[in-house]
């Protein structure tokens, strides 16, 4: 079983992140995926979250960053003033790099992003994706989301809105350990229940 590291990222990881991407991007590309095509746009984004102190990066255990997350606010240009009253976090640019994926990190992070939401009082745990990515939306489906709504922007491509109860934790053992940084380095998902 593979360790790995979560901390929150600071402006000295904005390279590594806007990095990691890229390297989505060009993973999208190469798979003929329609996703993720304003690299300049992206870039932007995530340089923002990382300013807000929303975005959380994994490191392996030689402190390579190998995956990142942000959690934050829903954005109003697809949930509804009304839907932002529940209490919830929503997820943002998931990323794990290539040759980490696939080894059940995702789904410790995933579980991890439900206990963070669930340590800030939220009841769910909800994300915006890329309308017409439907092999995308299988990928949250099997993880224990729902699908609500596809709401449309004449700018923007994301718009297909899931969410999952924050209170579930689906990551299969042996699965990756996450060591939390940022409650002090204890290890993930051995973090007692709240
Ligand atoms: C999403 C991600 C973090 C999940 O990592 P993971 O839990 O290790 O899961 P995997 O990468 O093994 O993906 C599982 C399946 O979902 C598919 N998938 C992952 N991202 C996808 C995407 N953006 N579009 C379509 N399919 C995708 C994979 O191809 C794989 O399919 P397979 O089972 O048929 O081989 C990782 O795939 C990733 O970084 N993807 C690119 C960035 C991205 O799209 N992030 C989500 C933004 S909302």
């Amino acid at each position: 079983m593979t360790t790995y590291h979560v901390r929150a990222a600071g402006e000295e990881d904005v390279d590594a992140v806007v990095g990691l991407r890229r390297h989505a991007e060009d993973w999208l590309r190469s798979a003929g995926i329609e996703q993720w095509t304003r690299s300049e746009y992206g870039a932007r984004v995530v340089k923002g979250w990382i300013g807000a102190g929303s975005t959380f990066v994994v490191e392996t255990e030689d402190n390579e960053i190998i995956g990142s997350l942000s959690l934050d606010a829903g954005d109003p240009t697809f949930w509804t003033e009304e839907e932002m009253r529940a209490p919830a976090l929503y997820l943002y640019k998931f990323i794990i790099r290539s040759d980490h994926r696939g080894t059940g990190l995702g789904d410790v992070l995933l579980d991890w992003s439900c206990y963070r939401t669930e340590m800030a009082g939220g009841l769910w745990l909800r994300l915006d994706c890329w309308r017409d990515n439907f092999g995308l939306h299988k990928y949250y489906l099997d993880r224990g989301f729902q699908y609500l709504t596809t709401r449309t922007d004449p700018v923007r491509m994301s718009g297909a809105l899931f969410e999952r109860p924050a209170e579930l934790r689906l990551a299969k053992k042996p699965a990756a350990y996450l060591i939390d940084h940022t409650l002090g380095g204890i290890e993930f998902p051995n973090i007692p229940s709240l």
